[in-house]
């Protein structure tokens, strides 16, 4: 009797290791849901997670498509293939990049990362909510510090050329460390230790579980950091600069959305903010107010920030889909040489000086959003009061009215990339007709596990298609039209 249990025990054993095995290699998405998910929700999230990002770095995870030219979008001066990413914080350390892309990510952002190493809040520190689909976490920007980072990074510089080249980016998030007396200086440091090797920075100050970080999105506070961190990206020694993004929280007031706009509007280069008077007057935002009844299309209206985020220059080569590589194009070790410097041909070398001599621009672009610490009505998971940022389906409404909000304060005129809640096609395009240019995900993973995001992209042109839609960028911000 005991020896017939045990054939049994060890057959379905046998044929579950063997569904296991099917399911990862091919990336079913309802095996994954039903079977593998499952057991993986069975270990405690943080080892979880630490085991998902071991699969992605030894590459067992199942292999993306490639993806329809619908899908393609060109913004930040780069070319996405598709407009899905991987959301901070599933790689923070930059230890999984290739696995990742692998997965069918058109960007993985890695990060948030610190100047110095540093632990984070005490375990536990994140929490599952299954019955919302839904997470809360308070890492508190656990982080392995810039150098070690930049070295691992530095040590896949090649890799990561070719896959921007092939329209996969790669973006650095960068954060503070806690005990920093001098925020600006933490995030400067970002910018020149992992600038080089980033196609785009973030800079991050909407975690819920630093100090004080989130304060640094005031009016006054976020103008001063973004001043002095676009005036290291500036003088970083490299011919394509990265795009410097920055990312907000769901969690402000009218009032401070206004603010951000009008920064994120104003910030120059070197410290010089717009002019007063006409040009001041013209890039103030519209009231919340005001844009419930205003059309954000307008060519006049949109003009109003377009001097202040993006140059002429750089708009036509996204429209054109003319692409430059953004990153130090140089290879290790010689990595502070402008990448003019490498033996490119006559008409490249003009063309960069050409470049050096445009007006450099000022933030390129807004992430939207991080996690909320509020806690919508209806949650059931039973550690909803968990303090943290919560992420997932119920953070999806909140961060896609705040894309809507502030796509519109900036007139259209700053890229988006919509973040919070996006487990389907149908929550992608939802962001993208609110403004977002691009969209990012985490949380959907934990549940769904990597065939998430073929799923969302396939979905997502299905739906493009549907709309009627020939392309991403002709359906973002379309709610506005
Ligand atoms: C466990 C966890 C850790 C995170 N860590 C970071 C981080 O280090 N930096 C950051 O900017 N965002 C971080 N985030 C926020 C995500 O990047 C994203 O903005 C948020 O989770 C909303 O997206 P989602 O609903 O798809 O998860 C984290 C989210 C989770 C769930």
């Amino acid at each position: 009797m005991a020896a017939l249990r045990r054939r049994v025990l060890a057959a379905a054993a046998a044929g579950g290791g063997l569904l296991l095995g099917w399911a990862l290699a091919t990336g079913d998405e309802r095996l994954y849901v039903a079977a593998v998910m499952p057991v993986l929700r069975a270990v405690p999230p943080e080892a979880a997670h630490g085991l998902a990002l071991r699969a992605a770095a030894c590459g067992l995870l199942p292999s993306g498509r490639p993806d329809s030219p619908i899908l393609e979008v060109h913004v930040f001066g780069q070319r996405f293939c598709n407009p899905v990413g991987l959301a901070a914080g599933f790689d923070k350390h930059g230890e999984a990049v290739d696995g990742l892309y692998k997965m069918g990510f058109g960007f993985v952002e890695v990060g948030t990362v610190t100047p110095q190493p540093q632990e984070g809040n005490p375990k536990p520190r994140v929490f599952r909510l299954a019955e919302d689909e839904a997470v809360i976490n308070r890492y508190g920007f656990n982080s392995h510090g810039h150098a070690a980072v930049e070295r691992r990074l530095r040590a896949r510089q090649q890799t990561q050329l070719r896959l921007t080249e092939a329209g996969m980016p790669l973006g650095i998030n960068l954060g503070k460390n806690k005990s920093s007396a001098d925020a600006a200086a933490d995030y400067v440091a970002g910018v020149r230790t992992l600038g080089p090797l980033a196609d785009y920075l973030v800079v991050n100050v909407s975690s819920p579980n630093t100090p004080g970080l989130r304060d640094l999105q005031g009016r006054a506070e976020l103008h001063s950091l973004l001043t002095k961190v676009l005036a290291e990206r500036d003088v970083l020694p490299c011919e394509r600069k990265p795009a410097v993004l920055v990312k907000i929280a769901p969690d402000l007031s009218a009032q401070d959305k206004q603010d951000i706009a009008s920064v994120v509007c104003e910030v120059r280069p070197g410290g010089r903010a717009v002019a007063e008077g006409a040009g001041r007057a013209h890039l103030s935002p519209p009231s919340l107010a005001e844009l419930s009844s205003a059309s954000m299309a307008g060519p006049a209206e949109a003009a109003s920030c377009a001097g202040a985020v993006g140059s002429e220059e750089r708009r036509g080569e996204e429209r054109q889909g003319g692409h430059l590589p953004r990153r130090c194009g140089a290879p290790a070790g010689s990595w502070r040489q402008p990448a003019g410097g490498l033996g490119q041909g006559k008409a490249a070398h003009a063309a960069a000086r050409a470049r050096a001599r445009a007006p450099q621009v000022g933030v390129d672009g807004l992430i939207i959003s991080n996690t909320t610490v509020s806690r919508p009505g209806g949650l059931r998971g039973r550690q909803r009061a968990e303090p943290g940022g919560l992420s997932g389906t119920p953070l999806r409404e909140l961060s896609t009215q705040t894309v809507r909000d502030m796509y519109a304060l900036t007139r259209g005129r700053v890229p988006i990339v919509g973040v919070g809640g996006v487990s389907s096609g149908r929550d992608a395009l939802e962001k993208i007709r609110a403004g977002a240019s691009l969209v990012q995900m985490y949380t959907a993973l934990v549940y769904r596990g990597p065939p998430a995001v073929a799923a969302v992209k396939r979905e997502l042109e299905e739906l493009l298609r549907e709309q009627g839609f020939k392309s991403v960028a002709e359906a973002v911000g379309a709610d506005h039209r």
